[in-house]
């Protein structure tokens, strides 16, 4: 088999054989397949596509590229919740410890922030002396006595796809739905899981900026999750603004323990609730949606979600004090102020340039080697709907360096849209999609 006529098969529209699609994964993640057949074989699929049967082909060949984890020695039914990836979006942090104070197993591997977007590990390692370095055997006692643990995603987790990843990264083959679906799903297999919740993220500051391909993304996502015995759930959100008011890592940690405290913003306490009540729901734990978001709110506002997330975070090494007062939490020497020079209705926060005002200021990486300012970020004062005077404070800088928060300024201004009509307001959750239908709100 070679791979000039795999990328010619590709390049002219035919379908691919799950043998082509084996030799190419096999053969990329042990180097003999060289960078330049795998961009064009990926330009190729980019633009001619590939059907379920080739994506599902992928994604398992994506998954048996490294160790496929076995969570068996974790009692109960593991549910792990997966965003394809937003601005402001620290709902693991609170989440994670929400379905584990309702007696859900949660075992979740996460990654690091790239790009415009953050990473709950980067978020996590704000609280000193936390860390994701366990045995396989400290991951599972810790899942098996706190009922949560995050692990960070090892170099042996479906390896073609951080190759794969990067390659995309740099030949603009992103944001194609087979691609992005395999990359989520066969990490998501791979993690050993038996239910998986993923929030499909929509909008300016999402992959899928569109919310037709957002939801045949979350169509396919669910179908390779059932097909592979995994029942799955997606539930299709809004990311065109940023979700709740932080970006940057120890800002949107503390918003996450506020939300824990019953303090949190709406729209990240709705998310959870939503999120939560079909992670219950797969775990069966309830036996309606309805019945988990009355036991998420509970675990929410009794109190127990906190006290989860405190034994989770010593367990993995981290100073609980940080917990119980946030303001020792790392902060930023200044904060600036970025007030509104005209009366309106703030009709857009375009989320992905948020994302990338952070990076400039330092809470992201530009590439993967950069070293991250855990401290700095952005705290928004007004969110889309809101009406703003001139003079008003739209959003609060936090910033280490004087020319990265001017940089971040210049930039940041261009998120906003504001206009004197008062704009129509958008749903967060969009739809649901299971395995028997897909259900728009
Ligand atoms: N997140 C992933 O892990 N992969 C993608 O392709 C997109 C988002």
């Amino acid at each position: 088999m070679r791979m000039y006529d795999i990328i010619l098969k590709k390049r002219n529209g035919e379908v691919l054989s799950k043998e082509e699609i084996n030799h190419f994964i096999d053969g990329y993640t042990k180097g003999s397949v060289p960078d330049y057949q795998a961009a064009a074989l990926l330009m190729a699929i980019y633009f001619q596509k590939m059907d379920k049967e080739e994506t599902a082909y992928l994604t398992e060949a994506m998954m048996n590229s490294g160790e496929v984890i076995d969570l068996s020695n974790i009692e109960g039914i593991k549910v792990d919740k997966h965003s394809t990836g937003g601005v402001g979006d620290k709902t693991t942090i609170a989440l994670g410890p929400i379905v584990a104070a309702c007696g859900v197993p949660v075992a979740k591997f996460s990654g690091r922030g790239l790009g415009h977007t953050g990473g709950t590990i980067d978020k996590l390692e704000s609280i000193p002396g936390f860390s994701v370095d366990m045995t396989k055997e400290e991951f599972v006692n810790n899942v098996n006595n706190v009922k949560l643990a995050v692990g960070g995603q090892t170099a042996n987790l479906a390896p073609a796809d951080k190759k794969l990843y990067a390659l995309r990264d740099v030949t603009t083959t992103v944001d194609n739905i087979s691609l992005i679906a395999g990359s989520i799903m066969s990490k998501k297999l791979a993690s050993g899981a038996d239910a998986i919740v993923l929030d499909v993220k929509t909008g300016s500051g999402a992959f899928m900026q569109d919310i037709d391909d957002s939801f045949e993304l979350a169509k396919e996502m669910v179908d390779i999750g059932i097909n592979m015995g995994r029942n799955t759930v997606a539930v299709v959100t809004d990311m065109d603004q940023p979700l709740g008011y932080t970006i940057g890592n120890s800002l949107e940690v503390k918003e996450a323990i506020e939300l824990l405290q019953g303090k949190g913003p709406k729209d990240l306490e709705e998310l959870c609730i939503t999120l939560g009540s079909y992670m219950l729901l797969l775990a069966q734990q309830v036996s309606s949606v309805d019945e988990g978001r009355v036991k998420i709110k509970e675990a929410i506002y009794s109190g127990k979600a906190l006290e989860t997330l405190k034994r989770f975070i010593v367990n993995q090494g981290g100073d609980v004090a940080y917990i119980e007062n946030v303001d020792l939490l790392p902060k930023a020497k200044e904060v600036y102020p970025l007030k509104v020079t005209e009366d309106g209705y703030i009709h857009k926060i375009k989320a992905d340039i948020v994302g990338m005002s952070a990076l400039i200021l330092g809470a992201g990486r530009d590439t993967k080697d950069s070293v991250i300012d855990l401290s700095v970020g952005i705290v928004l004062n007004k969110k889309v709907g809101d009406y703003v005077k001139k003079g008003e404070v739209l959003a609060y800088i936090h910033s280490n360096n004087i020319d990265r928060r001017n940089n971040a300024i210049e930039k940041l201004k261009t998120a906003y849209d504001i206009e004197k009509t008062k704009p129509s307001t958008k749903p967060l959750v969009f739809g649901i999609v299971t395995e028997k239908e897909i259900k728009r709100l």
